[in-house]
């Protein structure tokens, strides 16, 4: 396999590897540590089978069933559609996924190592690829933090809610998303990260605090936890920390979900048609030891 770096924040291609074959550990090993290094890797020209794609994505640890999640390839459902395409007036997949800037699943007690999207459709205008998927580099705004944040920091946690992302899109003109049930709440009750964590297959630091879900910093007054909480994330949106993957059909594209923030542009019309398939990888594996 041949990694490029695509030298800006994060990045790297990785060519030649099928993805419909089993991987060997010894690229596992090189993957991993690929993700660590670069946070997000794009698999151009890949042709998989649900199956297989599900499979690419276990290797990793444990794959997510999302629970308000109604979208998923038929048989599969933990892989879930992303798409604004409709069939008889219905929509066939979540047509409004991630876009706000947030980190999978940081609302989760258990949280999430990688998302993997496969592109199958991917809208374009004058020969340009739209809805490119974004990101920001959380080890280096981590480092770049002045030592009296990091020290006031240290230690705290604050807390993430699933509602909080939800409710910003619902209130979106022209949003699809019901409210969510009591029950559907009930099942993801807010709970508290670390601000800052060890990433596990880096072992540095970053910073995991995202402005789609994090809602205060636990034990401090309101006031000082809503002006910090404005400074790491005005923080986290400097412009040498971003990067932008442009899809092409055929592109397998994994992110790290502890060391990147990310988000969807919603520069396409209804009909522009995108169809991505994607796993939720859970950090159920020592990384530490399987990226040694
Ligand atoms: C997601 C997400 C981005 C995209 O699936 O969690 O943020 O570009 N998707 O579809
Ligand atoms: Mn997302």
């Amino acid at each position: 396999m041949d990694i490029h770096s695509s030298g800006k924040a994060l990045g790297a291609s990785i060519e030649g590897m099928d993805l419909a074959q089993p991987i060997p550990d010894s690229d596992f090993k090189q993957i991993l540590r690929a993700l660590g290094e670069h946070g997000v890797l794009c698999f151009p020209k890949q042709r998989l089978e649900t199956e297989q794609f599900a499979r690419f994505g276990r290797r990793f640890g444990e794959l997510e069933i999302n629970v308000a999640n109604q979208f998923h390839e038929p048989g599969f459902p933990e892989v879930m559609v992303l798409s604004n395409m409709t069939e008889n007036g219905k929509p066939i997949g979540l047509g409004d996924a991630g876009q706000g800037w947030h980190t999978d699943m940081s609302y989760s007690k258990e949280i999430a190592l990688a998302n993997v999207l496969y592109a199958i459709k991917v809208p374009a205008r004058d020969g340009r690829p739209l809805g490119d998927t974004q990101f920001r580099n959380m080890h280096a705004a981590y480092e770049d933090l002045p030592d009296e944040i990091k020290r006031r920091l240290e230690g705290r946690t604050a807390t993430h809610d699933f509602a909080k992302f939800w409710d910003m899109m619902r209130a979106r003109p022209g949003s699809r998303r019901a409210a969510l049930t009591a029950e559907q709440r009930a099942k993801k009750p807010p709970v508290s990260q670390p601000i800052f964590r060890t990433h596990p297959i880096t072992g540095r630091t970053v910073l995991y605090c995202n402005p789609g879900y994090a809602t205060r910093i636990d034990g401090m007054p309101e006031a000082e936890s809503a002006e910090l909480l404005e400074y790491l994330f005005k923080h986290q949106q400097q412009r040498k920390y971003f990067y932008a993957h442009a899809w092409a059909e055929g592109d397998v594209l994994m992110w790290d979900n502890i060391g990147t923030v990310h988000n969807a542009v919603a520069d396409y019309l209804p009909d522009e048609p995108r169809y991505m398939r994607r796993v939720q990888v859970m950090a159920t594996k020592d990384y530490a030891r399987l990226a040694a």
